[in-house]
């Protein structure tokens, strides 16, 4: 729906059955694979997808971070690990490498490998930590 109703691209279809990650989204501020949600559950909250994250200073931020640390190859999970990273940011959910690991574990990236996709995250949760004084 988000996709071809809405014409938000950014958010990938995967393996359309929970499981990638590559369709995450924020319902309600909280991170979901929107693959699995049933539509009637959406009504009355908000939904952010990657094409208005990537718009805010922390959003800016992973964008540029990914491109630094050379964590983009094909491209297609990073909108979902960009979510994800996002989530965690913007919660506190944590910033050690374990951490961040954990909170991106639902994400599957089938090129990169994961650690230049901590060492992202992890940067861009320092730009926010300067940012917030
Ligand atoms: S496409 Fe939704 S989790 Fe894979
Ligand atoms: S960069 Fe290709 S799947 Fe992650």
């Amino acid at each position: 729906m988000v996709r071809d109703d809405l014409g938000l691209t950014g958010t990938k279809e995967g393996c359309g059955e929970g499981e990638c990650g590559a369709c995450s989204v924020l319902l309600g501020g909280r991170l979901v694979n929107s693959c699995i949600v049933p539509v009637g559950s959406v009504e009355g909250l908000t939904v952010d997808t990657i094409e208005a994250v990537r718009e805010t200073p922390t959003g800016q931020s992973l964008v540029q971070r990914f491109a630094e640390e050379g964590a983009v190859q094909c491209g297609f999970c990073i909108p979902g690990m960009i979510m994800a990273g996002y989530a965690l940011i913007r919660e506190k959910g944590g910033q050690t490498d374990a951490e961040i690991r954990e909170g991106i574990s639902g994400n599957l990236c089938r090129c990169t490998g994961y650690d230049r996709i901590v060492a992202a995250t992890r940067a861009a949760f320092r730009d926010e930590d300067r940012r917030r004084g």
